[in-house]
Protein backbone atom coordinates (compact mmCIF):
# COMPACT_ATOMS: atom_id res chain seq x y z
CA UNK A 1 0.00 0.00 0.00
CA UNK A 2 2.18 3.16 -1.30
CA UNK A 3 0.90 6.86 0.17
CA UNK A 4 -0.13 9.14 -2.52
CA UNK A 5 -0.27 12.83 -2.48
CA UNK A 6 -3.28 14.41 -3.05
CA UNK A 7 -1.66 16.81 -5.94
CA UNK A 8 -0.32 13.20 -7.49
CA UNK A 9 -3.72 11.95 -6.84
CA UNK A 10 -5.24 14.96 -8.32
CA UNK A 11 -3.43 15.27 -11.16
CA UNK A 12 -4.59 16.22 -15.17
CA UNK A 13 -4.63 12.17 -15.93
CA UNK A 14 -7.28 11.91 -13.03
CA UNK A 15 -10.74 12.17 -15.33
CA UNK A 16 -12.63 13.86 -12.49
CA UNK A 17 -9.83 16.76 -12.36
CA UNK A 18 -10.76 19.04 -15.13
CA UNK A 19 -14.37 18.44 -14.06
CA UNK A 20 -14.16 19.27 -10.82
CA UNK A 21 -12.37 21.92 -11.60
CA UNK A 22 -15.23 23.07 -14.40
CA UNK A 23 -12.76 23.08 -17.17
CA UNK A 24 -14.84 20.54 -18.23
CA UNK A 25 -18.76 19.94 -18.22
CA UNK A 26 -20.16 17.35 -16.33
CA UNK A 27 -23.55 17.29 -14.54
CA UNK A 28 -26.07 14.51 -13.79
CA UNK A 29 -29.78 13.76 -12.89
CA UNK A 30 -29.88 11.16 -10.91
CA UNK A 31 -33.44 9.69 -11.47
CA UNK A 32 -34.67 6.07 -11.96
CA UNK A 33 -34.11 6.65 -15.98
CA UNK A 34 -30.16 7.27 -15.47
CA UNK A 35 -30.52 4.04 -13.23
CA UNK A 36 -31.92 2.03 -15.54
CA UNK A 37 -29.34 3.25 -18.28
CA UNK A 38 -25.94 3.28 -16.57
CA UNK A 39 -26.97 0.14 -13.70
CA UNK A 40 -29.23 -1.62 -15.65
CA UNK A 41 -28.63 -1.97 -19.39
CA UNK A 42 -24.71 -0.83 -19.44
CA UNK A 43 -23.51 -2.54 -16.05
CA UNK A 44 -25.65 -5.23 -15.08
CA UNK A 45 -26.85 -6.43 -18.46
CA UNK A 46 -23.33 -6.98 -19.98
CA UNK A 47 -22.65 -9.47 -16.93
CA UNK A 48 -25.79 -10.61 -17.28
CA UNK A 49 -25.70 -11.88 -21.36
CA UNK A 50 -21.97 -12.86 -20.24
CA UNK A 51 -22.96 -15.22 -17.56
CA UNK A 52 -26.20 -16.10 -19.00
CA UNK A 53 -25.49 -20.06 -18.13
CA UNK A 54 -23.49 -19.69 -14.88
CA UNK A 55 -24.66 -20.52 -11.47
CA UNK A 56 -21.75 -19.71 -9.12
CA UNK A 57 -21.28 -16.20 -8.19
CA UNK A 58 -17.68 -17.66 -7.99
CA UNK A 59 -17.49 -17.63 -11.74
CA UNK A 60 -18.01 -14.46 -11.77
CA UNK A 61 -15.51 -13.24 -8.57
CA UNK A 62 -12.80 -14.86 -10.73
CA UNK A 63 -13.77 -13.09 -13.93
CA UNK A 64 -13.52 -10.07 -12.15
CA UNK A 65 -10.58 -10.99 -10.75
CA UNK A 66 -8.66 -11.93 -13.64
CA UNK A 67 -10.34 -8.65 -15.50
CA UNK A 68 -8.16 -6.14 -12.72
CA UNK A 69 -5.25 -9.12 -11.85
CA UNK A 70 -2.87 -6.87 -13.00
CA UNK A 71 -4.24 -3.46 -12.31
CA UNK A 72 -3.87 -0.71 -9.30
CA UNK A 73 -6.36 1.64 -8.24
CA UNK A 74 -6.46 4.32 -5.51
CA UNK A 75 -8.23 4.22 -2.04
CA UNK A 76 -8.79 6.22 0.74
CA UNK A 77 -8.81 5.82 4.64
CA UNK A 78 -10.15 9.49 6.05
CA UNK A 79 -8.01 11.90 4.38
CA UNK A 80 -5.22 9.61 3.05
CA UNK A 81 -4.80 8.27 -0.01
CA UNK A 82 -2.97 5.31 -1.14
CA UNK A 83 -2.12 3.33 -4.39
CA UNK A 84 -3.10 -0.53 -4.12
CA UNK A 85 -4.29 -3.42 -6.69
CA UNK A 86 -7.05 -3.66 -7.27
CA UNK A 87 -7.58 -7.26 -5.54
CA UNK A 88 -6.92 -5.65 -2.66
CA UNK A 89 -8.89 -2.96 -2.68
CA UNK A 90 -11.84 -5.18 -3.14
CA UNK A 91 -10.80 -7.13 -0.21
CA UNK A 92 -10.40 -4.24 2.17
CA UNK A 93 -13.85 -3.35 1.14
CA UNK A 94 -15.21 -6.43 1.96
CA UNK A 95 -13.00 -6.77 5.33
CA UNK A 96 -14.57 -3.97 6.74
CA UNK A 97 -17.94 -4.89 5.45
CA UNK A 98 -18.02 -8.00 6.81
CA UNK A 99 -16.63 -7.08 10.46
CA UNK A 100 -19.03 -4.32 11.02
CA UNK A 101 -22.06 -6.31 10.28
CA UNK A 102 -21.10 -9.10 12.58
CA UNK A 103 -21.00 -6.13 15.22
CA UNK A 104 -24.97 -5.65 14.25
CA UNK A 105 -26.26 -8.65 13.35
CA UNK A 106 -29.74 -10.15 14.28
CA UNK A 107 -31.76 -12.81 12.83
CA UNK A 108 -31.67 -11.43 9.25
CA UNK A 109 -29.06 -9.24 7.25
CA UNK A 110 -31.03 -7.69 4.34
CA UNK A 111 -28.91 -5.70 1.77
CA UNK A 112 -31.24 -3.35 -0.02
CA UNK A 113 -29.15 -1.91 -3.59
CA UNK A 114 -27.57 -4.50 -3.50
CA UNK A 115 -27.18 -5.56 -6.98
CA UNK A 116 -26.54 -8.95 -8.24
CA UNK A 117 -25.70 -9.94 -4.31
CA UNK A 118 -22.23 -9.46 -4.16
CA UNK A 119 -21.72 -7.93 -0.91
CA UNK A 120 -24.20 -10.94 0.61
CA UNK A 121 -21.64 -13.87 -0.46
CA UNK A 122 -19.34 -12.11 2.14
CA UNK A 123 -22.16 -12.69 5.35
CA UNK A 124 -23.22 -16.23 7.19
CA UNK A 125 -26.19 -16.79 8.43
CA UNK A 126 -30.20 -15.83 6.92
CA UNK A 127 -29.28 -13.13 3.77
CA UNK A 128 -31.29 -11.58 1.73
CA UNK A 129 -31.51 -8.48 -0.51
CA UNK A 130 -33.28 -6.14 -2.57
CA UNK A 131 -32.43 -4.12 -5.88
CA UNK A 132 -33.71 -2.03 -8.30
CA UNK A 133 -32.52 -3.51 -11.58
CA UNK A 134 -33.88 -6.35 -12.95
CA UNK A 135 -30.84 -7.84 -14.29
CA UNK A 136 -29.40 -7.89 -11.36
CA UNK A 137 -32.42 -9.07 -9.59
CA UNK A 138 -32.29 -12.08 -12.24
CA UNK A 139 -28.49 -12.92 -11.87
CA UNK A 140 -28.77 -12.68 -8.04
CA UNK A 141 -31.92 -15.91 -8.18
CA UNK A 142 -30.10 -17.62 -10.93
CA UNK A 143 -27.25 -17.86 -8.48
CA UNK A 144 -29.12 -19.06 -6.07
CA UNK A 145 -29.60 -16.14 -3.89
CA UNK A 146 -32.84 -13.91 -1.97
CA UNK A 147 -32.79 -11.34 -4.00
CA UNK A 148 -36.33 -9.57 -4.43
CA UNK A 149 -37.37 -6.06 -6.76
CA UNK A 150 -36.62 -3.18 -4.69
CA UNK A 151 -37.28 0.12 -5.45
CA UNK A 152 -36.15 3.08 -2.94
CA UNK A 153 -38.71 4.93 -3.82
CA UNK A 154 -41.87 2.75 -3.83
CA UNK A 155 -43.45 2.51 -0.14
CA UNK A 156 -44.81 -0.72 -0.64
CA UNK A 157 -41.04 -2.78 -2.23
CA UNK A 158 -40.26 -2.13 1.79
CA UNK A 159 -42.56 -4.65 2.65
CA UNK A 160 -39.41 -7.64 1.50
CA UNK A 161 -38.02 -6.75 4.89
CA UNK A 162 -38.44 -9.86 7.06
CA UNK A 163 -39.30 -10.25 11.26
CA UNK A 164 -35.55 -9.27 13.21
CA UNK A 165 -33.45 -7.94 10.52
CA UNK A 166 -30.52 -6.10 10.31
CA UNK A 167 -30.92 -3.94 6.96
CA UNK A 168 -27.90 -2.67 5.31
CA UNK A 169 -26.86 -0.60 2.48
CA UNK A 170 -23.65 0.34 0.89
CA UNK A 171 -23.40 2.71 -2.24
CA UNK A 172 -26.90 2.36 -2.60
CA UNK A 173 -28.75 5.30 -1.08
CA UNK A 174 -25.62 7.28 -3.17
CA UNK A 175 -28.19 6.93 -5.75
CA UNK A 176 -31.11 8.73 -3.87
CA UNK A 177 -30.36 12.46 -4.16
CA UNK A 178 -32.99 13.40 -1.43
CA UNK A 179 -32.95 10.48 1.03
CA UNK A 180 -36.37 11.44 2.79
CA UNK A 181 -38.22 8.38 0.82
CA UNK A 182 -35.70 5.89 2.41
CA UNK A 183 -36.12 6.67 5.91
CA UNK A 184 -40.03 7.28 4.94
CA UNK A 185 -40.12 3.29 3.52
CA UNK A 186 -38.21 1.97 6.62
CA UNK A 187 -40.09 3.76 9.11
CA UNK A 188 -43.53 2.03 7.82
CA UNK A 189 -41.65 -1.38 8.77
CA UNK A 190 -39.67 -0.20 12.09
CA UNK A 191 -40.98 -3.06 14.30
CA UNK A 192 -39.09 -5.12 11.96
CA UNK A 193 -36.36 -3.53 12.19
CA UNK A 194 -33.23 -4.09 14.52
CA UNK A 195 -30.73 -1.77 13.15
CA UNK A 196 -29.33 -0.15 10.04
CA UNK A 197 -26.14 -0.11 8.72
CA UNK A 198 -25.45 2.22 6.04
CA UNK A 199 -22.12 2.13 4.34
CA UNK A 200 -22.72 5.34 2.52
CA UNK A 201 -21.14 8.37 0.88
CA UNK A 202 -22.73 11.77 1.16
CA UNK A 203 -22.69 15.83 1.41
CA UNK A 204 -21.00 16.99 4.62
CA UNK A 205 -21.11 20.39 5.10
CA UNK A 206 -18.67 20.09 7.96
CA UNK A 207 -16.46 19.51 5.82
CA UNK A 208 -13.82 22.33 5.36
CA UNK A 209 -10.36 21.02 3.70
CA UNK A 210 -9.82 21.39 0.36
CA UNK A 211 -10.13 17.19 -0.79
CA UNK A 212 -13.57 17.24 1.94
CA UNK A 213 -14.81 20.36 -0.39
CA UNK A 214 -14.47 18.24 -3.68
CA UNK A 215 -15.49 15.76 -2.18
CA UNK A 216 -18.83 17.64 -1.35
CA UNK A 217 -18.69 18.71 -5.00
CA UNK A 218 -17.63 14.97 -6.62
CA UNK A 219 -21.17 14.27 -5.02
CA UNK A 220 -23.48 17.45 -6.48
CA UNK A 221 -22.01 16.56 -9.88
CA UNK A 222 -22.99 13.36 -10.30
CA UNK A 223 -26.68 14.39 -8.51
CA UNK A 224 -25.69 11.55 -5.53
CA UNK A 225 -27.06 11.56 -2.19
CA UNK A 226 -26.98 15.61 0.08
CA UNK A 227 -28.74 14.35 2.84
CA UNK A 228 -28.94 11.19 4.30
CA UNK A 229 -26.90 11.98 7.68
CA UNK A 230 -28.86 15.16 8.15
CA UNK A 231 -32.44 13.54 8.36
CA UNK A 232 -31.11 10.61 10.26
CA UNK A 233 -29.40 13.38 12.91
CA UNK A 234 -32.69 15.21 12.70
CA UNK A 235 -35.36 12.70 13.06
CA UNK A 236 -36.31 12.41 16.80
CA UNK A 237 -37.30 8.50 16.54
CA UNK A 238 -34.17 7.82 15.34
CA UNK A 239 -31.19 6.73 17.51
CA UNK A 240 -27.75 6.93 15.93
CA UNK A 241 -25.38 4.03 17.33
CA UNK A 242 -22.59 5.15 15.17
CA UNK A 243 -21.01 7.86 12.70
CA UNK A 244 -17.95 7.93 11.25
CA UNK A 245 -16.93 9.82 8.47
CA UNK A 246 -15.07 8.46 5.48
CA UNK A 247 -14.13 5.75 6.40
CA UNK A 248 -12.91 3.70 3.25
CA UNK A 249 -13.33 4.91 -0.01
CA UNK A 250 -12.55 2.11 -3.24
CA UNK A 251 -12.77 5.67 -4.83
CA UNK A 252 -10.93 8.33 -2.20
CA UNK A 253 -13.48 10.87 -3.93
CA UNK A 254 -16.36 9.21 -2.87
CA UNK A 255 -15.77 6.94 0.55
CA UNK A 256 -18.65 5.46 2.54
CA UNK A 257 -19.36 7.33 5.71
CA UNK A 258 -20.77 4.36 8.68
CA UNK A 259 -23.78 5.24 10.17
CA UNK A 260 -25.69 2.84 12.42
CA UNK A 261 -28.61 3.62 13.86
CA UNK A 262 -32.08 2.13 15.33
CA UNK A 263 -35.70 3.24 15.62
CA UNK A 264 -36.48 4.11 19.13
CA UNK A 265 -38.95 1.74 20.91
C1 LIG B 1 -22.87 1.53 -6.72
S1 LIG B 1 -24.00 0.19 -6.83
C2 LIG B 1 -23.72 -0.66 -5.31
C3 LIG B 1 -24.10 -2.11 -5.38
C4 LIG B 1 -23.78 -2.90 -4.09
N1 LIG B 1 -24.53 -2.37 -2.97
C5 LIG B 1 -22.30 -2.90 -3.80
O1 LIG B 1 -21.86 -2.44 -2.74
O2 LIG B 1 -21.54 -3.44 -4.64
C6 LIG B 1 -25.55 1.02 -6.56
C7 LIG B 1 -26.74 0.08 -6.55
O3 LIG B 1 -27.90 0.82 -6.16
C8 LIG B 1 -28.98 0.36 -6.97
N2 LIG B 1 -30.05 1.36 -7.00
C9 LIG B 1 -30.06 2.58 -7.60
N3 LIG B 1 -31.25 3.18 -7.47
C10 LIG B 1 -32.03 2.33 -6.75
C11 LIG B 1 -33.39 2.39 -6.29
N4 LIG B 1 -34.18 3.43 -6.57
N5 LIG B 1 -33.85 1.35 -5.56
C12 LIG B 1 -33.06 0.28 -5.27
N6 LIG B 1 -31.78 0.16 -5.70
C13 LIG B 1 -31.27 1.18 -6.42
C14 LIG B 1 -28.31 0.18 -8.33
O4 LIG B 1 -29.08 -0.55 -9.22
C15 LIG B 1 -27.03 -0.51 -7.90
O5 LIG B 1 -27.21 -1.89 -7.78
Amino acid sequence: MEPISLNEYLSADNIWTKRLLGIESFGQVRNCEQIEREYNQDFYGKIAAQFRNCSSINEILQYASLQYANSNTYISFQDEIFRVSSIMANQLKATILKSKLEQYCSDYICELGCGYGINLTLLDGNVYGGEYCNNAVKLAQQLGMEVYPFNYYNMEDYGIIKESSTVFTCHSIEQIPDARCVIEGLSKCRDKIRCVVNFEPTVIHQRKNFLGLIRNRYIELNDYNRNLIELLQKNKDIEILEYNTDVFGINPLNPFNIIAWQFKS
